[in-house]
């Protein structure tokens, strides 16, 4: 058993919540590790279906224990609505552990980051509106609050009320906005502090144990690679890092710590909010594959921009990531269609990269250079084991493995746990 980060390796939505749901049934522990609420993991299992935005995709099974990471922003009405969901559904929660250090989400930081996007007007990042880039500033200003503080009330408020001083100055000298009401919080916060109480404590010494034992430990990310802060699209990314460094940090692991590390790609490309990305594909493919594969945001509704695979920027997250395998997601989706192509290079300024650009000005001119390859006629979505798959879809694949530099080892083909096709053993 071995501990495996699980990270994202576009722009987010690429079926993690699937995958972990998938491999959970294994693991003895499943931590998220960053991101906040901005996160919309979809899961569709025995149970039901479910969006989960704070709750690991482990929950479904009772032998898992769930951890809320350091390294994630709480927001606290959010979680309470997703645990009273899930007990709706009759899924246990007493396994789910809440980190004493994560930071909260709090009102202001709701209020702010619409009120920054409405500031940036015409360059605004599309943010999920979630208070993920006020927060995690915050955590970094040394402004934060976590969900520690809400278990002693005088140290909430002494915090609380400083932060709320300085915001309310930004609010109405700046945005020249109402201010908020520090009791306001301060009530709604310790209500939520008495429902979270039971669920709070140090949690990376549970995940620390677990890995000793030689316990499975999935690190479930949030976003992907290319809204990292540092490496993504700057400055159209997230606030928090989404790569499998950042697995170490956001769940208190050293960095010889994770034994593996899975990326998750769809077959081709998803991207929601601005930013560049240059196999975006405003014409009817792009529209079929929306209206296929439902790309439509899990937090936010807003459709999707669709796009061919971008192997350019595949090739730079299984770098920066340092992944050693693949689950390639939605491959079904392109069921059916006649030919299909991959960006396996970017023409700028008529000479050709093959590397990822850092800066998003070169990106924006970036034109893709693709390689089409032969699509299948029939439906994939009952096949279960490698062999059954059509000649073209292995293709597909492998031709992908090439590009990438990294196997693919698993492979799903519709929502259902057990529309998967397993490549390679992940846990041997
Ligand atoms: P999962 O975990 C896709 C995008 C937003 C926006 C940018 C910044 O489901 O893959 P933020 O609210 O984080 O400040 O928004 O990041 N974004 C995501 N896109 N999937 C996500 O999470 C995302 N979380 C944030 O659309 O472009
Ligand atoms: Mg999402």
């Amino acid at each position: 058993m071995a501990v495996i980060a699980v990270v994202g390796g576009q722009w987010g939505d690429e079926g993690k919540g699937r995958i972990i749901d998938l491999l959970a049934e294994k693991a003895n522990i499943v931590a998220r590790f960053s991101g906040g609420d901005n996160a919309g993991h979809t899961v569709v299992n025995p149970y039901g279906a479910f969006r989960l935005h704070l709750v690991p995709s482990g929950i479904f099974y009772p032998q898992v224990t769930c951890i809320i990471g350091n390294g994630v922003a709480i927001n606290p009405a959010v979680l309470l609505e997703e645990i009273a969901d899930l007990h709706k559904h009759g899924i246990n929660t007493s396994r789910l552990f809440i980190s004493d250090r994560a930071h909260l989400i709090m009102p202001y930081h709701i209020l702010l980051d619409r009120l920054e996007e409405e500031r940036r007007n015409k360059g605004a990042i599309g943010t999920t509106l979630r208070g993920i880039g006020p927060v995690f500033a915050d955590k970094v200003a040394r402004l934060g609050i976590r969900t520690g503080d809400l278990l002693d009330r005088d140290v909430f408020l002494s915090r609380l009320k400083s932060a709320v001083e300085f915001k309310n100055i930004v609010l109405t000298k700046v945005y020249q906005v109402s201010p908020l009401s520090l009791e306001e919080i301060y009530q709604q916060y310790c209500h939520y502090g008495e429902q979270l109480a039971p669920f709070i404590r140090e949690t990376s010494s549970i995940i620390r144990e677990g890995a000793t034992k030689g316990e499975l430990i999935l690190l479930e990310g949030a976003q992907g690679t290319l809204l990292d802060p540092d490496f993504g699209t700057y400055p159209y990314v997230t606030s928090s890092s989404p790569l499998a460094g950042a697995g170490c940090i956001g769940a208190g692991l050293g960095p010889r710590g994770i034994d593996r590390v899975l990326g998750i790609f769809k077959a081709y490309d998803t991207r929601v909010g601005a930013g560049p990305m240059p196999t975006e594909l405003k014409d009817k493919t792009g529209d079929l594959i929306r209206e296929k594969a439902h790309e439509y945001g899990a937090t936010t509704g807003r459709p999707r921009r669709c796009g061919w695979f971008d192997a350019v920027a595949g090739r730079f997250s299984v770098q920066i990531n340092g992944l050693s395998d693949i689950a390639l997601t939605h491959l079904d989706i392109y069921d059916g269609f006649p030919s299909i192509k991959i960006c396996t290079a970017y023409k700028f300024k008529g000479e050709v990269l093959t590397s990822f650009p850092s800066d998003v000005a070169t990106l924006e001119s970036c034109q893709p250079i693709y390689e089409e390859v032969g699509g299948w006629q029939q439906s994939i979505s009952g096949v279960r084991n490698l062999g059954k798959l059509p000649v073209a879809a292995r293709k597909y694949m492998s031709r992908l493995e090439d590009l990438l530099s990294c196997p693919i080892s698993l492979v799903s083909i519709g929502p259902d746990r057990r529309q998967i096709v397993s490549v390679r053993d992940l846990f041997d």
